[in-house]
This record gives C-alpha cells, sequence and structure tokens, in this order.
C-alpha cells in the first residue's frame, strides 16, 4: 500500500486528499519536484531542493517546513513506502483560501503533499521516436510549476502519434520535451537548450553535463533547430526517472543510422555509474 504524506499526516495514497480550496487545485497555484529514489537513497537531493526553493521564491510561496524538516518527511515517506524504486513526487501550493485570484491575505500555510510513484529508473533504452510540436507554453518554463495543461496536451498527441515523447518549438527551436530536457548530437559534441525562461533546467541535465565536462566530452549550450534535430547523429532525452532515453526517429526523419548512439549510451553509463556509488556508498 502506497503512504503520502498530507499536511502533516501519513495516509494511505488512496485517502489523501486536499480541501477543494487550495489554489493547487483551483489555479495551478503550485510548484513541484520528482526526484528519482532507489534503494532508499535520493538522486540529487540537494540539487532539486535548491530548485524547489528557486521556484517558491520566483512565485513567492513560502517553504511549507524548514529544509531539514522537509528531508525528514522525505525520509519517513521513503521508509513507510519500504524504498521502493520511482519518482519521488513533492507538491507545494499556496494553500488553502476562498477563490480570489490575487495572493490571500494573511497568506494561508502553504500545503504539501510527498508520496512516491513506484517505477523502474530509466527503463527505456530501445531507441523511441519523438514527434516535434509547437510549444505552446508561458515564458516562465525554468519555474516547475503544477500548471501542466500545455505538456498534458503534447504528450498525449505524442501518445497519439504513437511516440514516446513530443519536443516543442518555438520559431523552429528546439526549447525541450513535454516532460523531459531535449539533447542532440553532432560530429561527436552534444547539443543541448542553454538554461533560460525558455526550458526547465533538469537535474539530468545538469549532472549529464558535468560528466560530460569531467569525462571530456565535447558540449554546446546553444539553441538547436528542428531541422538540425533531424539531421543529427544522435539525439536523447533526460529526465530524473527516465534517465537518458535514445532517439532514433524524430518525426519522420531517422536518426544517424536508425540505432541507439554511442555517445548517447556512453552518457547514460556515465550517469548509471555516478547513481549506483551514489546508492552503494
Ligand atoms: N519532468 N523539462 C521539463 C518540462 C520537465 O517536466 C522535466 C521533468 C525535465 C527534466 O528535469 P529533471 O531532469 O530535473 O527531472 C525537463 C518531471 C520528471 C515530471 O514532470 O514528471
Amino acid at each position: 500500500m502506497s503512504i503520502c504524506y498530507v499536511n502533516g499526516r501519513y495516509l494511505p495514497l488512496a485517502h489523501a486528499s486536499v480541501n477543494v480550496q487550495d489554489r493547487g487545485y483551483q489555479f495551478a497555484d503550485g510548484i513541484y519536484e520528482v526526484i528519482a529514489v532507489k534503494n532508499g537513497q535520493l538522486w540529487d537531493e540537494e540539487w532539486h531542493l535548491d530548485r524547489l526553493e528557486r521556484s517558491l521564491a520566483e512565485v513567492q510561496i513560502a517553504m511549507p517546513c524548514t529544509r531539514p524538516a522537509l528531508k525528514h518527511i522525505i525520509r519517513q515517506v521513503i521508509q513507510q513506502n519500504c524504498n521502493v524504486e520511482g519518482g519521488l513526487y513533492l507538491q507545494v501550493s499556496r494553500g488553502v483560501a476562498s477563490r480570489d485570484f490575487a495572493f490571500p491575505k494573511p497568506a494561508p500555510k502553504p500545503s504539501l503533499v510527498v508520496y512516491i510513484m513506484p517505477r523502474r529508473l530509466g527503463q527505456s533504452t530501445k531507441g523511441v521516436r519523438v514527434i516535434t510540436i509547437p510549444d505552446m507554453r508561458w515564458k516562465r518554463c525554468d519555474i516547475k510549476s503544477i500548471a501542466l495543461l500545455a505538456p498534458v496536451l503534447g504528450k498525449q498527441q505524442a501518445k497519439e502519434a504513437g511516440a514516446f515523447e513530443a519536443w516543442q518549438y518555438v520559431d523552429g527551436i528546439i526549447t525541450e520535451g513535454t516532460s523531459s530536457n531535449a539533447w542532440i548530437v553532432k560530429n561527436n559534441t552534444i547539443i543541448t537548450h542553454p538554461a533560460s525562461p525558455a526550458i526547465l533546467n533538469g537535474i539530468t541535465r545538469m549532472r549529464l553535463l558535468a560528466l560530460a565536462k569531467e569525462n571530456g566530452i565535447a558540449i554546446e549550450e546553444r539553441p538547436f533547430t528542428v531541422a538540425e534535430a533531424h539531421d543529427a547523429d544522435e539525439a536523447f532525452a533526460s529526465a530524473s526517472t527516465m534517465v537518458v532515453v535514445p532517439i532514433i526517429k524524430i518525426d519522420d526523419a531517422v536518426i544517424g543510422n536508425g540505432n541507439v548512439g554511442a555517445l548517447t549510451m556512453r552518457l547514460r553509463g556515465l550517469y548509471e555509474e555516478a547513481f549506483k556509488k551514489l546508492i552503494t556508498d
């Protein structure tokens, strides 16, 4: 049975609920994080909590508790779920108040929900297809907002097209996937959109960039076009629970020779090695 923390209580997930006047429910007025968890260990927890604090500050929501208290709750949730492997989901909303767009005064206590989505990390290694779609999101994609309607519609479009993910573009430039960062490889250089308000600066993205740097792999953080993506030698997506997913087709363009890319798998290997080291240390 999955156990969920919700506003001070640990409850079976099926019985965990929030007030209908929660601003997360009514306005998507909240922030979330997903952290990979395996064998009771969290991957890059501090970076995720740094990003959580940054996102909350950008929308002027207070932390629901101190960082040590939050880490304690996270550990309780992991323990109560018997160290299940998956994505730890953490959501903070502005709290409960009667429905008015401006911030309620006095500020309500932010709502906090933490539970685990059980899943195997980094399952997909065979090579997948992505489609490209117009990016319909707002202009602050660097904030990990719970307002996810555009990504929901984009992912559904991908699913209906038989694809794994949809890569979004603005003026012909690929920003990122609906729930992952987008990467291509050209002439042994890995290329990904620079961190900016146009993308979520993925924690997996940052870790992969650090690993690439440490291992002498050439990197270009720069915008790339849909045409460049179609013509790439390799391509992949990254995110916390999917890790590194090789891409072998973008729209109808076969990437490289249609096989999973060597540099992609090298990066994935480096990531897994670092991860293993962390969980056995
Ligand atoms: N998605 N870009 C977007 C738009 C995302 O939603 C995500 C993560 C990423 C990758 O970020 P990270 O490496 O920190 O997981 C990039 C999460 C996992 C989700 O919404 O389920």
